[in-house]
Parts: structure tokens; C-alpha cells; sequence
């Protein structure tokens, strides 16, 4: 029997040198034994539609049916995500208001491991506060500590390697919490 634990990870940015890409290309050095970690890209998803979320009437987009399929099959969540205008990225809050409903939303009790990296000194807690009244509506559970990452410029070196210690030993806390919470 396979009993790893496997994850889905997000970045809520789609800049191609995103800090939050980034940061999430580096979480496999820091996953905790058993556990897995898939990335998905939300760069396909359309723009919400209630229209097109008639899964009675009509198939979702395609791209959506992959991306809640996706969540579904895995055990938990991981978002990486920057802070935009003290909140949660629009394209991030699409891809969570595609993934939200119906019965059979995929984000239901989900677990969810959410971290932020700013080029600020705030490190994404307006963003992460943003989160906390959608978790509430769907019942998420986040681990803790926080991981919040300001000055994202000075924390990976040229190759996109996580080279500040501290971070990465917070974030490994943080998907052990996740595992055990499991
Ligand atoms: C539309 C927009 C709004 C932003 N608002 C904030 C903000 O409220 N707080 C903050 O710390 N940084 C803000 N920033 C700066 C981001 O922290 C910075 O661009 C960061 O590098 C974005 O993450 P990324 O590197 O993963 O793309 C904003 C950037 C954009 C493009």
C-alpha cells in the first residue's frame, strides 16, 4: 500500500520570475518524508462564470474540470501566494471561486499549508488575513506557524534557490503541521 501523502501546490502569480513560483519550485528539498508535492499552473483557468458552472446543464471548461479533479485527488493544499492591494491576487481568487462549488467542491475541509513571499517588508500577512473568511466559508484548515516572506529579492540566490535558512526551516514546521494534521 502507497501511503504517501500527496499534495497539490499553487502559486498565485503568473509572472514567469515570480518570488512566489519560486518559492514553491523549492518546497520538494523541504517536504517532510512521505510526503509528495505536484504544482499545478491556474494559468488556464478561465474568468469565473456562473454560466459555465452548471455542472447539470453543461461540462465545466475543461481547464476547470482538470484543476478540481486535481485538488480532489489530493490530500492536501499548498498555496504560494504574493499580496496584491492587501489582498488575495485576482487570478488566485478565481481559481479558488472555480474550485468552491457545489457539494462536491474539491475545497470542502481541505487542508491547506498558505505562504506569501512580498518584495515589501510585510511578507503577504494582508493577503493571508484575506484568506481567513474563505477558509471559514469552506470549512478549510490552515497549518501553522505562518509563513510569511518579506523582501523576496534577498532570499533566493540567482539560480531561484531558497538560500535563507530560517525560511526554510519555518516552512518545513509548517508542512510537518500539515502532515500531522492530516
Ligand atoms: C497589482 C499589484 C499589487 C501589489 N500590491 C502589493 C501589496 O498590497 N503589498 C505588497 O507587499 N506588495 C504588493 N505588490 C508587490 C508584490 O509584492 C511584488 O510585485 C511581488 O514580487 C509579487 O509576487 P511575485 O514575485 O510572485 O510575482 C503588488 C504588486 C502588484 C503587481
Amino acid at each position: 500500500m502507497n501511503n504517501t501523502i500527496h499534495l497539490v501546490g499553487i502559486s498565485g502569480s503568473l509572472r514567469s520570475q515570480s518570488y512566489n513560483t519560486m518559492l514553491l519550485n523549492n518546497l520538494q528539498q523541504l517536504l517532510p518524508a512521505g510526503m509528495q508535492l505536484e504544482t499545478l499552473s491556474i494559468a488556464a483557468l478561465p474568468l469565473y462564470n456562473g454560466d459555465l458552472d452548471i455542472p447539470q446543464i453543461a461540462e465545466r471548461p475543461a481547464a476547470v474540470v482538470a484543476f478540481r479533479n486535481a485538488i480532489a485527488k489530493a490530500d492536501g493544499l499548498v498555496i504560494v501566494s504574493p499580496e496584491y492591494n492587501y489582498s488575495i491576487p485576482g487570478v488566485l481568487k478565481n481559481a479558488v471561486d472555480w474550485a468552491s462549488r457545489g457539494d462536491d467542491s474539491p475545497l470542502l475541509q481541505k487542508h491547506v499549508a498558505l505562504m506569501g513571499v512580498s518584495n515589501g517588508r510585510w511578507g503577504t500577512v494582508r493577503m493571508q488575513m484575506a484568506f481567513q473568511p474563505v477558509f471559514l466559508a469552506l470549512g478549510m484548515v490552515a497549518a501553522k506557524p505562518e509563513v510569511m516572506v518579506a523582501n523576496g529579492k534577498n532570499v533566493f540566490d540567482e539560480a531561484g534557490k531558497l538560500v535563507d535558512e530560517k525560511i526554510a526551516q519555518l516552512i518545513t514546521k509548517q508542512l510537518t503541521a500539515l502532515k500531522q494534521s492530516l
